[in-house]
């Protein structure tokens, strides 16, 4: 019962936090399973096969393909103060990263890839970070 009774402030915050997120756009939790389809289909050329913006179209880009072994990000696409979260990689597969001040051929890719296939694949990207 006392248990109970300590629990609760800390139950009001989360629900407070729970208020906050609420108020900017859910994002569904992504498959990486799935997502490594969509990978290989769209990202392989220039990011490759493990990620380390090596594919075969990747190696002679300048900048880069990101390098999703490291797990660094660099676009602030929301905003926020932080890069890289899940919100930012999803906005710059909407609209690509020439939006946020990136390269222009890092291209907006949904469509073809759906809301869904889009939070699948960043789950796959996360899974590349050794
Ligand atoms: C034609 C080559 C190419 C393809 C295909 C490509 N990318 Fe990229 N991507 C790039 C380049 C180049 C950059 C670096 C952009 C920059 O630094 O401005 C990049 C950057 C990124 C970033 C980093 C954003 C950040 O904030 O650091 C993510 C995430 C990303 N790509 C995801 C993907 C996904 C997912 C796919 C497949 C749906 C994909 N890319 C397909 C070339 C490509």
């Amino acid at each position: 019962m006392i248990r109970t009774l300590r629990a609760l402030p800390a139950l009001a915050l989360l629900g407070l936090a729970g208020g906050l997120l609420g108020a900017s756009p859910a994002l569904a939790e992504g498959d990486a399973e799935a997502g490594k389809q969509s990978y290989q289909t769209f990202c392989f050329a220039c990011h490759g096969a493990t990620g380390k913006g090596d594919g075969p179209a990747g190696a002679a880009l300048n900048p880069k393909p990101r390098d999703f072994s490291t797990g660094d990000f660099k676009y602030d696409a929301d905003g926020d103060g932080k890069p890289g979260t899940d919100a930012d990689l999803a906005l710059i597969l909407k609209n690509g990263a020439a939006k946020y001040g990136g390269s222009a051929v890092m291209t907006a890719w949904s469509p073809p890839l759906t809301d869904a296939q889009v939070a699948d694949v960043i789950a796959f990207i996360r899974t590349l970070k050794k």
